[in-house]
């Protein structure tokens, strides 16, 4: 296992990533009230028929989490919608949430055209761009927080302000947000705290060290697929590593038997299991046999476990525990975690 020299963190993090790591369970207090200031104008007491959050990388993912935090509880369906077009259902009783950080990515703004267009109640939260411009040209209620951060750091103004505009539309029966909430920004500033760079032993720096050199496959339960895409996606792009997810019960009908070739490469593959209570007892035994199963196949298995005892403080106990993996990853690797540069060099081509 590689481990990690503090000394490399200056060198390499030289946009200071470490910094809004360290104020994540800040950002989720701040992201909270700026919610719950948000004037809503729309509480009619009529529930929408079907929710549609819109939103691509960073901050698509906040949909998906404020999915996953509602989970079973939600009194109407949430999709996540990635892509330029929306479904037929997106109609006058569908609330659309637009989610783009900068405000200008062109999927989001497609759809949130199309949604709109469809006569769907739109909201927009984003920091500017062209998606403020368009909520503000159409009157349109929009969520403003602050910009200047890369997406994927933001996800405390992303996520926080989602969930308290659901929890004021009572789109989420039997929440007590407020206990949860206090519970999850005390942990999350409790595991920033325990995870800094000056701390010698580290879950994350002792992940960071098992899975450099190798290619991360991180498995879930099906409750819990927006972590495993949250761990991938800051792999790919604080850690400039490729990595792989996918969830129980499902890989049991499938990729399990993948586990064979090439062997050169499954060898190479570090596998992650997420767990969390949340998983039906079947799919934590599915998930404790399959990993004797596959392991002789594997350069080894390693299970992750939430902490914390609500659902939302679990569940950002994952992501934080992932969040900082990444990030020592990314230092392994000899890689500054902020600049996406392809990402960007993509978007601009896009644009010409
Ligand atoms: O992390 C990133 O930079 C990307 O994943 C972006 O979030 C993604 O391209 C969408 O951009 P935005 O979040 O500004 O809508």
């Amino acid at each position: 296992m590689t481990t990690l020299n503090p000394a490399q963190i200056n060198q390499y993090d030289s946009d200071d990533m470490l910094h809004l790591l360290s104020g994540f369970s800040e950002q989720c207090k701040r992201g909270w009230e700026i919610g719950e200031s948000f004037k809503l104008d729309r509480d009619d007491g009529q529930p929408p028929s079907n929710i549609v959050i819109a939103g691509m990388g960073g901050s698509g993912i906040s949909g998906d989490l404020a999915k996953a935090v509602i989970g079973a509880r939600s009194t109407c369906p949430i999709i996540v919608n990635r892509g330029y077009s929306v479904p037929a259902f997106v109609t006058a009783q569908t609330l659309f949430i637009a989610v783009s950080y900068s405000g200008n990515t062109e999927e989001t703004l497609l759809s949130v055209e199309q949604a709109a267009a469809q006569g769907a109640n739109i909201l927009g939260v984003t920091s500017g761009g062209k998606l403020k411009a368009f909520a503000e040209a159409h009157n349109l209620p929009c969520v403003t927080i602050p910009a200047g951060q890369p997406p994927r750091a933001s996800l405390g103004y992303l996520l926080m302000p989602i969930l308290s505009i659901l929890d004021r539309l009572r789109l989420i029966p039997d929440f007590n947000f407020q206990s949860d909430l206090d519970e999850t920004i005390d942990l999350l500033a409790q595991l920033a705290a325990d995870f800094q760079p000056g701390i010698t032993e580290s879950l994350p720096k002792r992940l960071a060290g098992t899975l450099h050199g190798k290619l991360p496959i991180i498995y879930a339960p099906q409750e819990l697929e927006a972590i495993a895409t949250r761990w991938k996606g800051q792999m790919n792009e604080n850690s400039k590593s490729l990595a792989y997810c996918s969830v129980y019960p499902e890989m049991n009908h499938n990729e399990i038997e993948g586990w064979k070739h090439p062997s050169a490469l499954t060898q190479r593959c570090h596998v992650i299991q997420l767990h969390d209570p949340i998983a039906p007892p079947q799919t934590q035994r599915r998930m404790d046999i399959t990993a004797e199963l596959i392991e002789p196949h594997t350069a080894g298995v390693t299970a992750v476990h939430s902490q914390g005892s609500s659902l939302l403080a679990r569940l950002l106990s994952l992501v934080a525990i992932g969040d900082w993996t990444s990030y020592y990853l990314a230092i392994l690797y000899e890689q500054n975690p902020t600049p996406v540069e392809r990402i960007e060099e993509l978007k601009r081509r896009l644009e010409t």
